[in-house]
């Protein structure tokens, strides 16, 4: 079975209103556990590669082992860039088959980020490919911070409603990540641990009136940073800060609820890893068999997706609609 392209699974989600888990892979055992557990799970999925991804594991690896997980299994899958910088990461991914790619220019002034967003939007319409952008300004890292071309806030600014009507407008962008309280990584609250979902609904409506339909939105920093990880990961020798936080689930279930056809998990995937590595070497110092604490990390982020796509995204089941 070829990748199912990423129109064709929002055009379901948004009609399903279901929401798709975009889940990061970097390496072999992340994406056997994503793929293992939607393929049981009967859900769609969508994979996504950072910059940092492909400059860890080599494109062509990345490549080579989605192929591996095309041809193994039977549910539709789709691949998106994930915060790709600038137009020729975004170009070489889409010459490479990408079915989506986001283009992250929302550090930049609102007429700039249009005119990057323009740029890619028309090379990827032209190759059939789908493309996410964001508008409004996530807190803390907005890609592969410490990385070439990196950037880091710390201030977030929000998705105006009506900006995001214009924004749509003037790029012709396919689907838009939205900044409502939302950010990347272990640590995403200092105060009240919630997303502006009043601003959500406003997004949401705003672009309905503006004749978009039910347009795709995005939430970046989906993760909900369980409480249990953290403490498994400092159990067994790890260094949690005591102060994780992430978006509460019932958060994302409104946030599907309202329209986020396209919920990004990375951190949770981090973290189930982590605790699963730690616990072999804790229990066991001798062991120095990878597969002995990867296969038991690969297990744990397979539960992980399992939990997600059926009881927060509700993506399960919806692979053959
Ligand atoms: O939003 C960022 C994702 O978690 C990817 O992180 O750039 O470290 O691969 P990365
Ligand atoms: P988390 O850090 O909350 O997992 O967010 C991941 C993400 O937004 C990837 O683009
Ligand atoms: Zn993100």
């Amino acid at each position: 079975m070829p990748l199912t392209h990423t129109r064709e699974l929002f055009t379901k989600a948004l009609k399903g209103k279901y929401a798709l888990g975009a889940f990061n892979v970097n390496n072999m055992e992340l994406l056997q556990a994503i793929i293992e557990a939607c393929e049981e799970e009967k859900a769609p999925v969508m994979l996504q590669i950072s910059k940092g991804a492909r400059q860890y594991a080599n494109p062509v690896y990345l490549k080579k082992l989605i192929e591996a997980a095309v041809s193994l299994s039977t549910i539709p899958i789709a691949v998106h860039l994930d915060h790709g910088d600038t137009f020729e990461l975004c170009k070489e991914c889409i010459d490479e088959g990408f079915t989506s790619v986001m283009i992250d220019a929302s550090h930049e002034p609102f007429e700039k980020n249009v005119e990057i967003t323009k740029k890619v939007v028309e090379y990827a319409h032209k190759h059939n490919c789908v493309v996410e952008s964001e508008l409004g300004h996530l807190v803390g890292a907005q890609f592969d911070e410490g990385e070439e071309g990196g950037a880091h806030s710390t201030s977030g600014h929000y998705t105006e409603p009506d900006e995001a009507v214009k924004f749509v407008k003037e790029t012709g962008c396919d689907s838009l990540a939205v900044a409502i309280g939302n950010s990347h990584g272990a640590y995403k609250f200092k105060g009240e641990q919630h997303l502006d979902l009043e601003r959500l609904k406003l997004i949401k409506k705003a672009l309905m009136d503006a004749g978009m339909g039910d347009y795709p939105l995005v939430l970046h920093g989906a993760s909900s940073v369980p409480k249990d990880l953290a403490v498994e990961i400092n159990k067994y020798g790890g260094k949690m800060g005591e102060d994780t936080a992430g978006v509460p689930e019932s958060d994302i279930e409104i946030a599907r609820r309202t329209g986020c056809t396209k919920v990004n998990i990375d951190t949770d995937l981090r973290l189930a890893m982590t605790a699963a590595i730690r616990k072999v070497f804790f229990e066991n110092p001798k062991e120095f068999d990878p597969r002995k604490y990867l296969g038991p990390a690969r297990a744990k982020v397979k539960e992980l997706v399992r939990h997600k796509i059926k009881d927060v995204l509700c993506c399960a089941g919806h692979a053959f609609d």
